[in-house]
């Protein structure tokens, strides 16, 4: 019998990448092959994400597709995993008759129990029973790995879904992660991000003698011979220590980029979000990042039109944002949740107000992401190839350490790193030509 095929389409945040590369090892390990298409699949999967209305309703249209095509192909399979099954649990079977199997984000191990049954009715599987993390994983490029410190989240910030979806935060004991980072090493990994939902309480679950910071993580990992570029995502402001600074400016593969999630630079706004700091101690820590690692890029994640923004709070995230002056920035439109806090408040705000203040942030985001950009133009950066450039294939694209895209004319296969002489920025990309000087011995 020819070998069953599976089709994966994953939305959401880079733990669903990592979710789904798990996804995809744990089937091929029982013999399934990826299909080029949806139509040519006996195992239709999705790894759905619930964040905003938007994430719902992009998965639904794909669903209703899958659907179509089980109509015409009975023996089809259909499975749904990740946080919109989580969220919806076994509604799902309901409101969905054609899905055979959903599964929440600690449950993708059941998928396997389920493919491998006899099973012919419907089954969900939402109770929390290990880590992604320890499943093989099927990486999307070589050179690349996630390593999933924790899962699950404490914080009780009133917008969001995560901690119904994920659960309670649990990290993955530090010597099995090193020995992870030392298996992906060797297996040819050179970049590596570690993700949890908030990684730097990283560790606070453990039993005493196993609990290690995640500045100490970071540090172990740093001594993995073969890792050369350390990320992570995302820090909490209210967690940020000056340990974790101190690593910054130590240790040589962690790279010069923070993500700091602000969510709004009003403190009324931050109170009712429950985010526990305000934007004072918000500005400190941006303050010690800039003086303990004075070249570090600072990106964060911004919501407008949360319940009872007034336009005098939200000029006060436009004003944080001139004052930082990020080097980017994800923003958003506040979209009520179910089962969260803030989708009962008073004072929803206008959806046509959300539209004009996003527009009015996004262009303080760009003009101070271009202005920040420019300290790169004249300098050489290391750049890691990930492959043609995406808009003009004569040219190859990559990443500095600051997580900067750049564009380039150059030679180098994907995964190498190249010396780049940057000639332009913009406010999401740079441009410039390999070094002709350090070309040699990369
Ligand atoms: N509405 C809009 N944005 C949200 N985020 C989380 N929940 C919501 C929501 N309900 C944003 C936050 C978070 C990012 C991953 O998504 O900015 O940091
Ligand atoms: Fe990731 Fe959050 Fe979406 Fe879940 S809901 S996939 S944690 S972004």
């Amino acid at each position: 019998m020819a070998s069953r095929r599976y089709h994966l389409t994953t939305f959401g945040c880079q733990m669903n990448e990592h979710d789904s590369e798990r996804m995809q090892g744990m089937l091929e390990s029982l013999g399934y092959q990826e299909a080029p298409s949806r139509g040519e699949a006996d195992l239709i999967l999705f790894n759905t994400c619930s964040i905003r209305e938007r994430a719902d309703e992009r998965f639904i249209a794909h669903l209703r597709e899958a659907a179509a095509i089980k109509r015409r192909a009975p023996g089809t399979v259909i499975g749904v995993g990740g946080c919109w099954a989580q969220s919806v649990k076994e509604q799902v079977f309901q409101r969905f008759p054609s899905v055979d199997v959903a599964f929440g984000p600690g449950q993708v191990h059941k998928l396997a129990e389920f493919l491998t049954s006899d099973s012919l009715t419907a089954q969900g599987y939402f109770e929390f029973e290990s880590f992604t993390g320890d499943l093989p994983a099927k990486r999307a490029r070589a050179f690349q790995g996630w390593l999933q410190i924790s899962v699950g989240c404490n914080c009780v910030c009133s917008y969001c879904i995560v901690p119904s979806t994920r659960g309670r935060e649990l990290s993955r004991d530090p010597d099995v992660l090193v020995a992870e980072v030392e298996r992906l090493a060797a297996d040819g990994v050179s970049e590596v991000t570690l993700l949890g939902q908030n990684v730097n309480s990283y560790g606070r679950d453990l039993a005493r003698e196993r609990r290690i910071p995640f500045s100490e993580l970071l540090r172990r990992v740093d001594g993995v011979d073969g890792i050369r570029r350390i990320r992570y995502t995302s820090p909490h402001p209210k967690d940020m220590r000056s340990d974790l600074l101190q690593a910054h400016a130590e240790l040589p593969a962690l790279c010069e980029h923070i993500h700091l999630p602000l969510q709004s630079g009003s403190n009324a706004v931050l109170r009712q979000m429950r985010r526990t700091y305000t934007r004072e101690r918000y500005l400190d820590r941006v303050a010690e990042i800039r003086e303990q690692v004075p070249d570090c890029a600072i990106t964060t994640d911004l919501i407008v039109g949360f319940p009872g923004e007034t336009e005098r709070d939200f000029e006060q995230t436009l004003e944080l944002a001139e004052q930082v002056g990020y080097d980017g920035a994800f923003t958003f439109i506040y979209s009520p949740r179910r089962g969260t806090e803030a989708a009962t408040l008073a004072g929803q705000v206008e959806h046509e107000v959300k539209v004009e203040r996003l527009e009015r942030l996004v262009a303080v985001i760009q003009r101070r992401a271009a202005e920040r950009a420019q300290r790169f133009v004249g300098r050489t950066l290391e750049v890691l190839v990930e492959g043609p450039s995406r808009t003009d294939p004569s040219k190859l694209r990559g990443r500095t350490r600051h997580n900067k895209v750049v564009n380039f004319h150059g030679i180098g296969q994907a995964g190498s790193y190249v010396q780049v002489d940057i000639t332009s920025a913009s406010s999401q990309t740079l441009t410039g030509e390999m070094s002709i000087l350090a070309c040699a011995g990369r």
